[in-house]
């Protein structure tokens, strides 16, 4: 599909377990080369939807199109176009970090030679490491790892669910200029934060969600400047609206589950 067809477009998208409605008619597309943010407080629902889009998930309702084929006849195309980042402990932890860059390039069928293997380690800041067992790593360097896997194949569309949690803030910033380079290089990211900074910094648009229905779509910028004189956002806001008091305005102030 051409450049201007949307990566991705949900569309009624509605999440059931069992009685529970988690996702409940949701719609939002994101653009080539752009970095989108899904947020919304614990439960909203984030995590239901990204699982759908990976295919891990069948909905209820609604329609999931990447790249132009609809995910549910297409599974494999579609597949192969996108980019998920698994959690850390899923890694076979005896096998080596190059062993194992070598067994999921393998996986989607990359025949990597050793150079290119490092210079993709060095991407994510792990080619001293590359002779170290998987369970040797830090937390900050396994999740670095399954960034490596995630885009290893340069993917499309980069999925990532809070991909940010329990980083320092040098790992932080060393992950978001990443993402940068991802999306320069034509890909696009669809991520979920509960940080407004991160949203901030590296979002062009968000989508604020709660009990799995879109609030609001736009770029951070542009909703703090909607919402700025709305008198639920006033209530929280101590001088200058931010986008955290818009997010508490629209969600409330009462803690989740
Ligand atoms: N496998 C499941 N079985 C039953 N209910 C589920 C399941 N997964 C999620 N839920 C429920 O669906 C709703 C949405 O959950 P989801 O994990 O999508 O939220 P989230 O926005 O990712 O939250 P968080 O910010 O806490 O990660 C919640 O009410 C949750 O309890
Ligand atoms: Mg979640």
């Amino acid at each position: 599909m051409g450049p201007e067809t949307p990566i991705l477009e949900v569309e009624g998208l509605t999440v059931r377990y069992g009685r529970r409605t988690a996702v409940d008619g949701l719609g939002f597309s994101i653009e080539r080369e752009e970095i989108f943010g899904l947020l919304g407080p614990n439960g909203a629902g984030k995590t239901s939807t990204l699982s759908v889009i990976e295919g891990l998930q069948r909905p209820a309702a609604g329609t999931v199109v990447i790249d132009g084929d609809d995910a549910r006849n297409a599974p494999l195309a579609v597949k192969s176009k996108l980019g998920v980042q698994l959690q850390a402990t899923s890694f076979q932890d005896e096998l080596t970090i190059e062993q194992l860059a070598r067994l999921y390039a393998g996986l989607y069928g990359l025949r990597l030679t050793r150079d290119e293997i490092d210079a993709r380690l060095s991407e994510v800041g792990l080619a001293e490491e590359r002779a170290k067992p998987f369970k040797r790593l830090s937390g900050g360097q396994q999740q670095r790892f399954s960034l490596f896997v995630a885009v290893v194949h340069r993917p499309l569309l980069l999925l990532l669910d809070e991909p940010t949690a329990g980083l320092d803030p040098q790992s932080r910033r060393q992950l978001w200029r990443r993402l940068e380079g991802l999306r320069g290089d034509g890909g696009s990211i669809l991520l979920t934060t509960h940080s407004m900074e991160e949203a901030q910094a590296v979002c062009d648009r968000i989508a604020i969600i709660d009990h799995g229905i879109l609030l609001v779509i736009g770029a951070p910028a542009e909703i703090v400047a909607r919402y700025r004189d709305d008198p639920r956002v006033l209530k929280y806001a101590h001088g200058e609206p931010t986008l955290e008091d818009v997010f508490i305005g629209l969600t409330g102030s009462d803690i989740r589950e």
